[in-house]
Order: structure tokens, then sequence, then C-alpha cells
């Protein structure tokens, strides 16, 4: 065997764990995640919500939970790095332990993603590493698979290129088209978001090369 690279305790953190949520849509995978939380379905709660979008229908949704939620326009905090300043901030005030990507639509610079190691999760619709990036759903389906899917999987400083927690496939039937298609993964992430988070809170995986082994 391999000399692990990384070996989690057991539990990853301290539980119930404290997860931020970074969004800039809708939020049905916050509301998966906030839900499990609630119901006891995962040993978390949901410490921050932030969105890029003021607008964003996640962070409404965060609100109606009564969650900590915070809308930040990355043009007022002067681009980028003022935007992932604040964020660091307040995931620092907050004692955030993990960071779990939901529809945020932006790419993290590799200073802030190497500051959270194995911290940082992100789920994708698609089974990577094919369609990485945007349109993962047309993509999938102007290549002409036969299946797709879903990927949770560790951030690290390129896009969509972690290493993988879990897949889940999920059929491409003819007709299909981008929306139809999405229609029939985004269900599957759900699910597939909550487990993820799970088996990384429970610890004792370990990353060798890269892929992520659990006990
Ligand atoms: C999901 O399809 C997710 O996989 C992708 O962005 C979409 C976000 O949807 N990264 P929602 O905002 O969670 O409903």
């Amino acid at each position: 065997m391999s000399a692990a690279l990384f070996a989690a305790p057991v539990p990853y953190v301290p539980l119930p764990a404290r997860i931020a949520v970074l969004l800039s849509g809708r939020g049905s995978n916050f509301e998966a995640l906030a839900a499990a939380c609630a119901a006891g379905r995962l040993p978390a709660e949901i410490c921050l919500v932030v969105s890029d979008r003021s607008d964003a229908q996640g962070l409404s949704r965060a609100r109606e939970r009564g969650l900590f939620a915070a809308g930040l326009s990355a043009k007022e905090l002067g681009g980028k790095a003022g935007l992932e300043a604040r964020i660091s901030e307040l995931l620092a005030e907050r004692r955030a332990d993990l960071i779990c990507l939901a529809g945020f639509m932006r790419i993290l610079s590799p200073e802030f993603v190497s500051r959270f190691p194995y911290r940082i999760l992100n789920i994708h619709p698609s089974l990577l590493p094919s369609f990485p990036g945007l349109h993962a759903q047309e993509q999938a389906v102007n290549y002409g698979v036969r299946w797709s899917g879903v990927t949770v999987h560790f951030v690290d400083s390129g896009t969509d290129t972690g290493p993988i927690i879990d897949q889940r496939a999920v059929p491409v039937l003819g007709g299909d088209d981008a929306d139809s298609l999405s229609a029939r993964i985004l269900p599957m992430e759900h699910g597939a978001y909550v487990d993820a988070l799970a088996k990384v809170l429970k610890g004792g995986w370990r990353i060798e090369g890269r892929a992520v082994v659990f006990p």
C-alpha cells in the first residue's frame, strides 16, 4: 500500500460540523443539505450561506430557514480578490469547518483553495472527468453519451478536477435535451451530496494518489 497523502481523523471535524455553503442561484442543493442537517440525517449545521449574487434564490431559502446568509458583490469588494477576502473573513467569523460549493458560479483562486485542503466540496452534474465546466448536461447531450450523472469531489486548484468522493450514473435517453437531462440528474445530486458529506464527516478516509479511499 502506498503512503497516504492525507489521512482524515475520526470524525473528520468536531461534530456537529459547521458547514458553509457557497452558491450563486437556485439553491436546491443547499436546500437538500440544510434539510438533512435539520432532520438529523447529517451531523452538521449550516453556519453560513454566501452568494456572489444578492438576488440568488438560494439566499432567500437560507433566510427562510433562519440561517446566516450574506449576499456579496465582487464589484463592490474590488473584484475577485476582495470577494475571496470577505468570504475568508466570514468563514473565520462563523467558524466554518467545511465549505460546500452548491452551484457557485465562480472559480476560486488557487490561493484560496490552498488554504482549505480537503475542506472544500463541490457537486458537478456529470461523471467527471467528462464534461467539466459550464453546461455539463448540454455537453453530455451534444456528445451523445448514453450515461451521464453526478460527481461530488474535493476542490483543488483546477476546474472540476479534485479527488472524487462519490459518483452516481444517470441514463441519457433518446430525445433528451439539456433541460430534460438536468431534471433527471438534479434529484440524484441532492441525495449524492448529502451522502458524500456524511462519508466525509465520518472520517477515517485517506487520499492515495488522486483517489479518496474510504474505510
Ligand atoms: C447543480 O446542477 C450543480 O450540480 C451545479 O450547479 C447546479 C446548482 O443547482 N454545480 P442548485 O442551485 O443547487 O439548484
